[in-house]
């Protein structure tokens, strides 16, 4: 079988905050086109400054990030924003704004990144994309009438409608109760289906991590400390490895 080519490419990413404080140590990680994968961590195990270091939100001491075949360590700002308009980034605590309708809240991204498009095109962009999240509904809503659950589709439509390549997921179900939760990861896989995204998932959420998986991985002590299919890290024989599968 052939040999698939990385969408992306982490190998020996390090960052330290002082000297004392030794997050990533040389961390390796490779995801495929159409891939989900899952990073797993004890909190502060700098699952979401990988993320950052990858789109250079922070930047990384030492190591090679290379997205889409460009690596992305010496690129110049303008070009870097042309990679970063192909990838959706979904904050851990992303918050849409309050005083903006739904409707104003995905205009937003467009008038600012696609110009060129006439209302019209606008609005079939939005309309568009609720019905992906499913929520056209609140189309004329604001933010404050909307549940948790539904503001965290109205903030990955937000992302989904500039139609990204790449998502990446810091905590998507964070906060939310078990049924809204599934609901998420069941959004999760139904994008990487109709829109073939290849996506990076921070969770600390298991039932999600299994869900949406391809693959994961296991930060410890700044490497990633194991990888596998959800199925070969339950029955790991490293205790520790387990414990997050309890
Ligand atoms: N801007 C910063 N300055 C200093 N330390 C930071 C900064 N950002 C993150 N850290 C530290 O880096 C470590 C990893 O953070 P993070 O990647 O957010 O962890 P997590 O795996 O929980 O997402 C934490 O100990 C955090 O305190
Ligand atoms: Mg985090």
């Amino acid at each position: 079988m052939k040999k698939q080519t990385p969408i992306i490419e982490i190998k020996g990413l390090f960052k330290s905050f002082g000297k004392d404080k030794d997050v990533l140590r040389g961390v390796n990680i490779n995801v495929n086109k159409g891939e989900n994968l899952v990073v797993l961590g004890k909190s502060g195990s700098g699952k979401s400054i990988t993320i950052k270091c990858l789109v250079r939100l922070v930047e990384a001491d030492k190591g090679e990030i290379k997205v889409f075949g460009t690596e992305l360590t010496n690129l110049a700002e303008d070009e870097l924003n042309q990679v970063r308009l192909r990838i959706g980034f979904l904050f851990q605590n992303g918050a849409l704004y309050d005083s903006m309708s739904v409707r104003e809240n995905l205009a937003f991204p467009l008038q600012r990144h696609r110009p060129e498009f006439t209302d019209t095109q606008i609005n079939i962009a939005i309309e568009e994309t609720l019905e992906s999240v499913g929520l056209i509904e609140a189309i004329d809503k604001m933010p404050s009438e909307l549940s948790g659950g539904m503001r965290k589709r109205v903030g990955l439509a937000r992302t989904l409608i500039l139609k990204p390549e790449i998502l990446l997921y810091d905590e998507p179900t964070t906060g939310l109760d078990t049924i809204t939760s599934r609901e998420i990861s069941e959004l999760i896989i139904s994008i990487q289906m109709k829109f073939k995204t290849t996506s990076i998932i921070i969770t600390h959420d298991m039932a999600c991590a299994k869900f949406t998986s391809n693959r994961i991985v296991i930060l410890r002590d700044g490497v990633v400390y194991t990888e596998g299919t959800y199925q070969d890290l339950e029955q790991s024989e490293d205790q520790w490895v387990r414990s997050f599968f309890i």
